[in-house]
């Protein structure tokens, strides 16, 4: 009895030696990593050679590497009937093995791949060109990684030696890094990397659409926040708005209403700080919209169905960023109060809130707001230089929402403008 105890204690215990091998092998691996992604200035010894020469860091690393898994397999094998602490442990290394691997392969992509040196990683984005992007999401990831692993190490081996500290503060320093290098916007990868061109982007987190040519006058850095094409078949009505095919075209306009009434979608802009929108919408005049005509709503309130057409406004309180009017009228009729405030001959008054702030057309027989086929009586109303574009610029930024309503202040029988296309930019 006595003997068989002190033998599975003996056992035991050489299991748990076997362990902290694996564990000595993690650490010497992750002073490895961490002579690596130090590079540069203080290196020192082994870690300064292995990072000048990519070749020799590959063959120790891999050396390790097969230490390390054949380590892996013998905890594997020692596990049959050992204690449940030692099988957690086991699978923990392997675990942590996994991400080790996955790190260095990401370190290998970068260096290989884009011939980038590792010490770039500390000195991302220091000149101007196509690897910055990668470099930065690189650091930040290794930084996530490293994290987790001082983590789990620790967790581990419930102590806190020399190279987890060091690694610790390696990942702390890359994430200081990365995150004051952040790139949230379309500005952002455009100050980071010039000749970008439009296009989607990933940013690990999220993937962003931007313009990077010029539009509403400026060169590029625009950050898409809205956009519906609805000849685009997989694009659908936001929730709230009502699906139209009239002719073959689809439009999306107000839900079933017998009097005045608004639909609204909010655009947010996921923390992106803005002074400038650029944007675009077409939209179709159905049945008789009258412009600003009073009829039942106050015209004069930004949250009421001030007009029959587009509102689009930015945060809450609302504050007005542009009106797309919309009227059935074709020639100027009953004196000009259904006609658009820009056509000569018409009596209406436009919101103070509003002011030159708008564009407005008239008629069914070709799409709203394009500045295309203006009538005879539009030509006021389709001068601006940036149509079919507007353009705000404000004096404070911003990171406020943006929202977009179709309003109209009769019933769905007597007018709707639903809406075929709309593309929202910020910068
Ligand atoms: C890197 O190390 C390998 C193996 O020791 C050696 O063959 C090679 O010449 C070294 N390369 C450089 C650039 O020092
Ligand atoms: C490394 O790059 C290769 C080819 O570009 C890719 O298949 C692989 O998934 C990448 N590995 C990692 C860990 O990113
Ligand atoms: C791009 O930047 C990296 C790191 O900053 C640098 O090593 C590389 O030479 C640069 N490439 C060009 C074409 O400027
Ligand atoms: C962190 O480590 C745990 C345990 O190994 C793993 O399940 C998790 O996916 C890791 N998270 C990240 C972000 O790497
Ligand atoms: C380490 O253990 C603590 C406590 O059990 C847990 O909260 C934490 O998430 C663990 N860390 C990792 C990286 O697994
Ligand atoms: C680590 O050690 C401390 C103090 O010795 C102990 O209180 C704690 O429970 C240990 N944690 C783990 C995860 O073993
Ligand atoms: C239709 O929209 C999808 C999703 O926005 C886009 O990926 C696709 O390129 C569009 N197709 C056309 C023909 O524009």
């Amino acid at each position: 009895m006595m003997q068989a105890e002190g033998d599975k204690n003996l056992d035991y215990k050489l299991r748990k030696c076997s362990l902290y091998v694996t564990i000595g092998i993690l650490a010497v691996l992750i002073a490895l990593l961490a002579g690596i992604i130090r590079g540069g200035g203080d290196m020192h010894g082994l870690s300064g050679e292995l990072v000048k020469n990519s070749t020799l860091l590959q063959a120790k690393l891999n050396k390790v590497s097969m230490a390390l898994e054949k380590q892996s397999k013998q905890v594997e094998q020692l596990k049959i009937d050992t204690s449940t602490a030692l099988e957690k442990q086991s699978d923990q290394i392997g675990k942590l093995t996994l991400q080790l691997k996955n790190a260095i392969d990401r370190i290998f992509n970068v260096t290989e791949n884009t011939e980038v040196k590792v010490d770039d990683l500390l000195e991302c984005c220091s000149s101007d060109n196509s690897t910055n992007l990668q470099i930065l999401k690189t650091t930040k990831d290794l930084a996530k990684t490293l994290k987790n692993m001082t983590g789990n190490i620790k967790n581990i081996s419930n102590s806190t030696n020399k190279v987890v500290d060091d690694i610790s503060a390696i990942a702390t320093e890359l994430q200081r890094r990365s995150s004051s290098l952040e790139v949230k916007s379309c500005e952002d990868i455009k100050r980071l990397l010039p000749s970008s061109t439009t296009g989607y982007y990933d940013l690990g987190y999220q993937t962003i659409y931007c313009n990077m040519d010029e539009l509403c006058g400026s060169e590029g850095g625009w950050t898409r926040v809205a956009y519906l094409d609805m000849s685009n078949a997989t694009h659908n009505c936001p929730t709230g708005f009502r699906l139209y095919t009239i002719g073959g075209k689809r439009y999306c306009g107000r839900p079933e209403s017998d009097g005045s009434s608004c639909t609204s979608a909010k655009f947010f802009t996921n923390g992106i700080s803005y002074s400038q929108i650029c944007g675009r919408v077409e939209g179709y005049a159905k049945a008789s919209p009258d412009a600003f005509f009073h009829y039942l709503t106050d015209r004069n309130n930004i949250d009421a169905s001030y007009v029959d057409g587009v509102s689009i406004t930015h945060g809450s309180p609302r504050q007005h960023v542009w009106t797309f009017i919309a009227t059935a009228q074709t020639e100027i009729v009953a004196g000009g109060v259904y006609n658009c405030p820009c056509s000569p001959g018409n009596t209406q008054k436009v919101p103070s809130f509003v002011g030159k702030n708008y564009y407005c057309e008239g008629g069914s027989a070709d799409p709203l707001w394009d500045g295309k086929d203006c009538l005879p009586i539009e030509t006021d109303c389709c001068s601006s230089p940036y149509l079919p574009w507007f353009y705000r610029k404000f004096d404070t930024a911003t990171t406020d929402y943006i929202e977009l309503r179709v309003c109209c202040d009769e019933a769905i029988h007597d007018e709707d403008v639903p809406v075929s296309l709309y593309e929202i930019y910020i910068k």
